[in-house]
């Protein structure tokens, strides 16, 4: 794995940034795989600027989110799509109809993960795939124990995550408690990964997932074994990790 230092967060975000916009100039219709939270807003911004001021386009451009809370629709301010539209997709000049993120509100989720599973080879397969890391080490909302085969599914999320996310909600209640999650297969299939990690609460996770055994209780782990990552974190993300 490959691991680019960036001093801090707004230097992790234009490092990240810079590497997407590499990925679009060589492959104008990429396929995108793209998260939500905290981590990658900073880059997004990025690619906002690079868009607005150096002439980025991704009118071809295609994208696929990891994942969204169950139950919430596109138009609740915590859904991702919304998300997604707020922080990105709305302030630049993507075509909506290439942007996909899990259906909230599918009344059958297990049909529906194996159609977006499709959906995602049916488009080519994941280009350039960005994901950040929970504290506990999940990636998209595979949590601890997940099957390093699981496909696109509804999973149960993890009482630690839902404390992480509850900084989101008014309270700790309105927590959606299941997500629909692009599987780690569709995950490890991408073509390209790069892992996004800021400040000392990912330190942890960072180290394991470097350090530690590949093992489902540390989701993360299993991109040892993936052929191209690069993991883009700041020092403080990276102060566990015993330098070579
Ligand atoms: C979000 C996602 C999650 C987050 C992780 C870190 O789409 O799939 O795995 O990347 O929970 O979240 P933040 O960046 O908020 O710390």
């Amino acid at each position: 794995m490959l691991i680019i230092t960036a001093k801090d967060y707004d230097e992790m975000s234009q490092k990240a940034a810079r590497y997407i916009a590499a990925e679009i100039l060589l492959k104008p219709d990429c396929l995108l795989g793209l998260a939500t939270g905290s981590t990658p807003i900073g880059t997004y911004q990025e690619l906002i600027r690079i868009h607005q001021q150096e002439g980025l386009s991704f009118q071809k451009v295609r994208t696929v989110n990891l994942d969204e809370y169950y139950g919430l629709p596109a138009s609740h301010e915590q859904s991702y799509r919304y998300f997604m539209q707020e922080t990105l997709f709305d302030h630049i000049d993507i075509c909506p109809d290439n942007t996909h993120v899990p259906d909230g509100l599918t009344k059958d989720p297990q049909s529906y993960g194996k159609e977006y599973d499709e959906l995602i080879v049916a488009l080519g397969g994941i280009d350039l795939l960005l994901l950040g890391i929970g504290s506990n080490g999940h990636i998209a909302f595979n949590e601890p124990g997940s099957y390093f085969t699981a496909q696109t599914r509804l999973v149960d999320l993890n009482p630690n995550t839902i404390e992480d996310n509850s900084r989101f909600f008014e309270s700790k209640d309105d927590v959606p408690r299941q997500a629909i999650s692009m599987g780690m297969k569709s995950i490890l299939d991408s073509k390209r990964i790069v892992i996004l990690a800021s400040g000392a609460g990912k330190a942890q996770a960072i180290k394991d997932m470097l350090e530690g055994p590949v093992d489902p209780m540390l989701p993360a782990s299993i991109l040892q074994l993936h052929s191209n990552v690069t993991l883009i974190a700041d020092k403080a993300a990276l102060a566990l990790v015993q330098p070579d």
